[in-house]
């Protein structure tokens, strides 16, 4: 499609746009819970982080309280509370007798994921409901066990689903310093988003020049198991869930809607268990340069989805967001955001370009 200037804009009957009170409004943000978060799996944690018989952890879903727990044979579960332990911990006793629990459907799939719904008859698998969004990654990710080595969470004045579009929408990638230096070659702009069933997307691999950045280093030495050196792959994962495979290091993302314009952000870094020291300090450097808090990339991403948060948070003029980029699929085209607010659209019963009509 030819660039568009103001007239076939105007003229265009279906321009596709949403509308911003999907980020702001408090009664979408109450439905989005009912509709949406009590309904899909969650990547709640990782099986690594429930090493020993009666390890722990808890999060929130739809803020509802939820624990995984590791049992016998290594089997990992997943129950409903009506009362909360601490984050994490090992006293299976005090967590048994201390409230009552409901047992919740639980799988651990795509790298030791523990999965976990609120919906205690899904009518869908975890295979079924990722639908093969992981497959570009499968091989590299379920070849060897992993292991979590990094844990930091966010709490950031924004709507949930601005965190999935800047994992989903690239051009704020000029906004990276980092990616503009080592990233942006003719392979970088091929790269393509690839929708999946259920509302997920790919972002297809390109290879970084580490290298052309100050004092960074190439990675292809460590990385993931059959992935080629310095490939970075992405899974977006709807309604929010991210999942980034940068050669040598994994990083997922889990958002908890907590208002129109409150998320927190649970963000892990993986390395393989067989790591030597050596290696996983190499892995530890690699992840915490680009997503640690003081890395090059992730608080970026953080400051902009704040900045957004601001604009467009509760009681602040609604306005339309065009989603109108047809690049043949390539990074820039917003297939993938119109792919997903498409998904959404059919979970909330409404149109993302106009919300209103769900009041
Ligand atoms: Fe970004």
């Amino acid at each position: 499609m030819p660039p568009r200037n103001h007239k076939a804009w105007t003229n265009e009957p279906k321009i596709e746009y949403i509308n911003s009170l999907i980020y702001s409004d408090h009664s979408l943000y109450e439905q989005e819970l009912k509709n949406i978060f009590s309904k899909v799996w969650v990547p709640m944690c990782h099986s690594s982080e429930l090493p020993n018989l009666g390890d722990y952890r808890k999060t929130q879903i739809a803020l509802q309280n939820v624990l995984a727990v590791r049992f016998e044979n290594g089997v990992v579960r997943t129950f409903l509370t009506d009362k909360m332990q601490a984050p994490a911990g090992n006293d299976l006793s005090l967590t048994y007798h201390s409230g009552s629990w409901t047992e919740l459907p639980c799988e651990v799939k795509h790298g030791g994921m523990v999965w976990t719904t609120l919906d205690t008859n899904p009518s869908m698998s975890v295979d079924e409901w990722t639908g093969g969004a992981f497959d570009c990654i499968a091989d590299a990710i379920d070849t060897e066990e992993m292991e979590v080595f990094h844990y930091h969470k966010a709490v950031i004045n924004t709507n949930y689903k601005l965190w999935h579009d800047t994992n989903s929408e690239f051009y704020h990638d000029f906004m990276h310093y980092f990616n503009r230096v080592s990233g942006f070659n003719d392979e970088y702009f091929a790269r393509k988003n690839i929708p999946f069933d259920n509302g997920h997307v790919n972002v297809s691999s390109f290879t970084v020049n580490y290298e052309e950045y100050d004092g960074f280093e190439d990675r292809g030495e460590l990385s993931f198991p059959n992935l080629p050196p310095n490939q970075w792959y992405m899974v977006d994962l709807f309604p929010g869930f991210n999942f980034n495979l940068r050669g040598s290091a994994y990083r997922s993302d889990s958002v908890t809607p907590l208002g129109p314009n409150k998320v927190l952000i649970e963000f892990r870094g993986y390395g393989l268990k067989k790591d030597t020291p050596e290696e996983r300090q190499t892995r530890i450097k690699h992840h915490n340069s680009i997503w640690g808090p003081f890395g090059r990339n992730l608080h970026e991403d953080l400051i902009g989805v704040a900045g957004q948060g601001t604009t467009m948070r509760e009681g602040t003029e609604p306005r339309n967001i065009l989603h109108g980029r047809h690049e043949n699929r390539t990074i820039h085209d917003e297939v993938g955001m119109r792919h997903y607010y498409a998904e959404w659209g059919k979970w909330m019963g409404v149109e993302a370009s106009n919300p209103a009509l769900a009041a």
